[in-house]
Formats: C-alpha cells, sequence, structure tokens
C-alpha cells in the first residue's frame, strides 16, 4: 500500500542537538543547555502562535527562541552571535543512517519527501547542505498550507501536492505530536523513538515504532 515515504526533517533525519557544538563555542558550559531550551521553546512557539492565529514562520520563530534560551542560561545574544547560530541551524549533522536508509528506499523505488514544518528556504539550504538534497522527489514546507503541524489542514499538503491519498503515505517523524497529527490526517506513520520515550497518550499510536530509521528497512 505504501508508495511514498514522507519524512519530518528536524530531530528525524537531522539531530537538532547538534547545533551544541556551535552553542558551546560562544557560551562554554552552556551549550548543551541552550540547544535544549532552543528547541523545546521553538515547539512551543509553533503551537502557541498556531492556537492564537497569529501568521508567523518558523525562521522568525527559531530566531525569537534562541534569543529565549540564551537569556534562559543569564546571557545575552549579539548580532554578531545570532547570525552565526542561525547559520549553524543550517548546518544541522545528518543521523548516522540517514543517507543510508534513503538510498535504500529509492533503490525499492519509492517516491520520496520531506514535509517540515521549516519554511523552503531553511528547508532547501539545510538539504543542501548535507548532500541529500539529490535523494528526494519533493521538498514540502508548511509554508504552503500557512498552518503549523499538527494541524490537519498542514498534511494535506503532501497529499495535494503529491496528488496521492493518505493511505499511500507511511510518515515517518521523530516528534510524538506529529506521528499524533499524522495519524490524525490519515496516514501510515512510523515513531522514531531516539530518545528510547514513552509513547505520546493522545489516542492515535503510531502503526510502526523503531529506534532509529533503519527500522523503516524491516517495514518496506
Ligand atoms: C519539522 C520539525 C518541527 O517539522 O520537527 O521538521
Amino acid at each position: 500500500m505504501t508508495q511514498t515515504v514522507v519524512f519530518d526533517v528536524y530531530g528525524t533525519l537531522f539531530d537538532v542537538q547538534s547545533v551544541q557544538n556551535q552553542c558551546e563555542i560562544i557560551f562554554p558550559d552552556k551549550g548543551s543547555e541552550i540547544s535544549q531550551v532552543w528547541r523545546e521553546k521553538q515547539l512551543q512557539y509553533m503551537f502557541l502562535h498556531e492556537l492564537m492565529g497569529h501568521d508567523v514562520q518558523f525562521d522568525d520563530i527559531t530566531e525569537r527562541t534562541l534569543t529565549y534560551a540564551v537569556n534562559s542560561v543569564g546571557e545575552d545574544l549579539t548580532e554578531k552571535s545570532r547570525r552565526k547560530l542561525m547559520a549553524g541551524y543550517q548546518q544541522l549533522t545528518l543521523y548516522d543512517e540517514t543517507q543510508f536508509v534513503l538510498s535504500y528506499l529509492r533503490e525499492k523505488g519509492y517516491q520520496l519527501a520531506v514535509f517540515s514544518n521549516g519554511t523552503d528556504n531553511m528547508l532547501r539550504g539545510l538539504l543542501n547542505e548535507s548532500g541529500i538534497h539529490g535523494d528526494l522527489d519533493a521538498v514540502l514546507s508548511v509554508d504552503l498550507a500557512g498552518h503549523f503541524k499538527p494541524t490537519v489542514s498542514s498534511y494535506q499538503v503532501v497529499t495535494d501536492q503529491l496528488n496521492i491519498s493518505a493511505e499511500e503515505v507511511l510518515f515517518v517523524s521523530s516528534n510524538g505530536w506529529d506521528i499524533a497529527g499524522a495519524k490524525n490526517a490519515g496516514f501510515q506513520a512510523a515513531w522514531i523513538n531516539r530518545s528510547n520515550g514513552p509513547e505520546e497518550v493522545l489516542g492515535l499510536s503510531p502503526d510502526y515504532e523503531g529506534e532509529n530509521l533503519t527500522v523503516l528497512k524491516s517495514i518496506l
């Protein structure tokens, strides 16, 4: 049934916490905390802005939550550091198995796409830098919906743009909230449980679960 495999980007294909190395250079001993608060707040602001009906984009949110994260450890963010760390977000590290799994799925003939809350610009920058852009048939941003995941209307970008039905999609994400959103939108879903954490109790369980992307080899 699955013909298309659609990946979330941040935390699923790329390690968002890898930016902590650059945070650490600018703010010694505080890099890990900054990068964790940064990601936590980034997700929180996305959901808050969506709830409040604001028209904001992921790059703007990422920039403002960086300020919050740096302030939360008692530091100030200079313009130069802001530019450095935002650039660092375009150079996140791929997970070890990402490239190999994408190549495997391509060889098997699946259509491959990413679908992310990131802006089209951010996604293209990151994917080009990492070298995996060429492995993907489509790069889809919620920009096209004007709403963030996990709204139902956002996931329709995938079916509309690829001209396929929801049942043909296997959606892959490490984010539990994203898996719930994908199931809610009618997709099959594989949860990449990288932190070996408990399943979300939202009444929308994943169809598959694995500790990294190699689980897809046993599913597809
Ligand atoms: C994504 C993030 C937010 O959509 O995980 O790629």
